[in-house]
């Protein structure tokens, strides 16, 4: 492969159940060429997220899957290589959906400007990103945190779930997290100042929540669905708010179980359940992302990345993530910033 090729991953079929390599394939094309009011890119980092996996699948959902050969989608941070829009200058840093591939042309509108002075690039797509945003609305605007409540946080040292977890103690929230190794728990507590963390699996989830939650649960931030949401429930408080973020425990079941039965629950504790979107708050994200970036200079947020290097790695690392092998932000360094 010449860095002159635009190398890209196109969606080879849809997979059934976890995803494997024969889903994904790796292509040269050529760079494509920007028309008049429009940009070429050429891109740094590709984010790798949970959301991806459902544009795999067909049918029904809030946004269109991808087609067949079709490149696959994703947010990235790039360089304006090429203009032909007053709007964007060769060298200007943006952030799109312009998806898993080296070079991509675009108009303006669908970009946005990255302020390279406000954090380090990557952080576009990450904690000052979508992932940091969706943890900033669903837990603030959905899980509605009071001083002193306790917060449940799953898939609690990634992309979302870091963020959520340092908010919840900003917010001076007892936090509790789940995550799927001792070294992720050992993490989210001593690095990021959680104060207990369970390991969905290897200890007793029901033990563990009523050990590390001694007040039950008044907030719960659900990135998991399944058996770990099912313990959390058990747990609640009165009037207890549960922010529904993600599933991915369903998200590569042939047939996704039939749940939640917990409902009743909801019922004896007034609680409420209220899942999100967080494009429904994008007029407010270039606020929060401005709150967000202070909290970072002031040592108060910290973010970690799992850095893959190379384009041609992404499927690999996508497939991993729906085991839990990556470890903070899944990012993948196209090229050189
Ligand atoms: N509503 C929205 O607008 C929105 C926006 C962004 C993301 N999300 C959702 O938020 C969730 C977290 O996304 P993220 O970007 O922060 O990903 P992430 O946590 O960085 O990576 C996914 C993690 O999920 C965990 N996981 C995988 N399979 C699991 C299973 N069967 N049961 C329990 N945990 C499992 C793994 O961690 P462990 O090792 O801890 O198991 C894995 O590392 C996802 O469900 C995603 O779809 C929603």
């Amino acid at each position: 492969m010449t860095s002159e090729s635009n190398l890209r991953v196109v969606l080879a079929s849809r997979p059934s159940g976890y995803p494997e390599a024969e889903h994904f394939r790796i292509e040269e094309a050529r760079i494509p060429q920007p028309r008049e009011g429009e940009a070429l890119i050429r891109v740094i980092w590709l984010s790798l997220d949970p959301y991806m996996r459902g544009r795999m699948r067909e049918g029904p959902s809030y946004a269109a899957p991808v087609e067949i050969g079709g490149v696959m989608t994703g947010g990235v941070v790039g360089r304006v290589v090429e203009s032909r829009t007053p709007e964007l200058a060769v060298g200007d840093i943006v952030e799109g959906s312009l998806g898993w591939q080296r070079y991509a042309v675009s108009r303006p509108g669908a970009l946005r400007k990255v302020d390279p002075d406000l954090a380090p690039i990557s952080t576009a797509i990450g904690v000052l990103g979508m992932p940091g945003m969706t943890a900033y609305f669903g837990f603030l605007e959905v899980g509605e945190p009071e001083v002193g409540d306790t917060v449940v946080v799953s898939a609690a040292s990634g992309a979302v779930g870091q963020v959520v977890g340092q908010i919840g103690k900003i917010m001076g929230c007892r936090v509790v997290g789940t995550a799927g190794s001792d070294a992720k728990v050992d993490f989210i507590v001593n690095e990021l100042g959680f104060d207990a963390g369970i390991n969905y699996k290897s200890e007793d989830v029901d033990a563990a929540l009523a050990a590390a939650c001694p007040d039950g649960i008044d907030v719960y931030f659900d990135n998991v669905g399944g058996f770990v949401t099912d313990a959390v429930m058990q747990q609640i408080n009165v009037h207890a708010r549960i922010s529904v973020c993600g599933q991915i425990s369903q998200y590569n079941l042939a047939q996704p179980e039939l749940a939640p039965r917990s409902m009743g629950l909801l019922i004896q504790k007034q609680a409420k359940m209220e899942g999100f979107l967080v494009f429904q708050f994008a007029t407010r994200h270039e606020w929060a992302r401005q709150r967000m970036a202070g909290w970072i200079r002031s040592g108060d947020l910290r973010y970690r990345e799992d850095v893959v290097e190379g384009l041609e790695n992404a499927p690999t690392a996508f497939i991993g993530m729906m085991t839990g092998e990556n470890f903070g932000k899944l990012l993948i360094r196209v090229s050189e910033g």
